[in-house]
């Protein structure tokens, strides 16, 4: 995989192409001091988006303890200034407003996935630019395309170094699409080589009940549209297939590493067994029993999840053996004894 794959993919190296056959986007430069702004440690939202979404949300009634006292006089520690975009804001206010009013955010390459869990709702559905910064701010995604975009990429680290990349957020009109009907596509030498669940983490007994359709339906959306019409002869792409014969594309990758292969090695997608064997169509590759389920690999970038069942009280029994335990430790702190039996408390 060469720089120049990992520049075919960037969303407005594409877009333009494709745009009949994808979600409506909008795509706004970055400018430089948004840019230092990503890169920078912490997490101070800006000023404009603080004040705005404060207003909105404001609610005298629902303010408890009457009692804080707000003044600054006595903090010691220095807060960082707020940082302050005026132009770029309205921009994405804008593009908010011309997509209907919910937007999903990414940039060049990546959407903030990893950093989901610190949204409200648990998605990247956005409806201010404050939503937008918290994303991207949070994601080591969004990190990863700013600092180390070809780290994978074979060519030479003076000419990576070099390379200077137009920074753009991208933002795509919302759609909730259902993720059972979400596949990855794998091109190579400008044929489809496979095909599978693009949520590897779930079983979902439709697929397998459609696998022929779901074939039939890719492979024609392949030929028609996509085949001969991306600049490179090998890359991953992904679709969703809203019904039967209607697929729209989501994203172009790299044909590499950079790229999760899911149900694919990337060893047997580089290698040069023919992933079908003799067959002519392209390896479909799905979760065929709800045992076959794998863990979710985006769970390590969240909060612990005893504390977000605590936090919710999804879990009410884990809220029983948490309080369970807090009567024992106060027994024992009444008796002196500060030993904490912990064992078996969460499941
Ligand atoms: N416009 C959209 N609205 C809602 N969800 C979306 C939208 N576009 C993509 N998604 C969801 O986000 C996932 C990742 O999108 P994608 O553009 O491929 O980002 P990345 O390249 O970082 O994986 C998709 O698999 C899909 O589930
Ligand atoms: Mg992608």
């Amino acid at each position: 995989m060469k720089v120049e794959n990992v520049l075919n993919c960037s969303f407005s190296s594409w877009y333009s192409v494709f745009k009949d056959v994808t979600t409506k986007s909008l795509v706004i430069p970055l400018p430089q001091e948004f840019l230092e702004y990503l890169h920078s440690d912490g997490l101070v939202l800006p000023e404009q988006s603080v004040a705005a979404s404060s207003n909105e949300n404001a609610d005298e009634d629902n303010i408890i303890g009457e009692e804080i006292d707000w003044s600054t006089e006595d903090i010691s520690t220095p807060v960082a200034e707020p940082p302050k975009f005026p132009e770029f804001e309205n921009l994405v206010k804008k593009s908010i407003k011309k997509l209907g009013g919910c937007v999903f955010p990414k940039l060049n390459w990546s959407a903030p996935r990893d950093a989901a869990w610190i949204s409200f709702d648990k998605t990247l559905k956005c409806i201010c630019p404050n939503d937008i910064y918290l994303l991207l701010k949070s994601s080591d995604f969004i990190t990863r395309d700013i600092t180390q975009p070809f780290a994978l990429c074979e060519d030479d680290e003076n000419y990576k170094n070099d390379v200077q990349v137009k920074y753009e957020l991208v933002l795509r009109k919302w759609r909730e699409f259902n993720p059972s009907n979400e596949f990855r596509c794998f091109v190579k030498n400008g044929s489809l080589i496979g095909i599978c669940q693009r949520h590897h983490t779930m079983y979902c007994s439709f697929i397998g009940q459609h696998k022929d359709e779901i074939v039939t339906d890719i492979q024609a959306f392949f030929l028609h549209v996509i085949q001969g019409n991306f600049s490179d002869k090998s890359y991953v792409f992904d679709v969703y297939r809203r019904d039967q014969g209607k697929v729209l594309l989501i994203d172009f990758n790299p044909f590499g590493e950079v790229t999760d292969g899911l149900l694919f090695s990337w060893e047997e997608l580089l290698g040069n067994e023919r992933l079908n064997g003799e067959q002519e169509v392209p390896a479909f590759r799905y979760i065929e029993k709800s045992s076959g389920v794998q863990p979710n690999p985006y769970t390590t970038y969240a909060m612990p999840r005893d504390f977000v069942d605590l936090a919710t009280g999804e879990d009410p029994q884990k809220l029983i053996d948490f309080l369970n335990l807090k009567i024992q430790q106060q027994d024992s702190d009444d008796e002196s004894t500060p030993e904490i039996n912990l064992s078996g408390s969460f499941r």
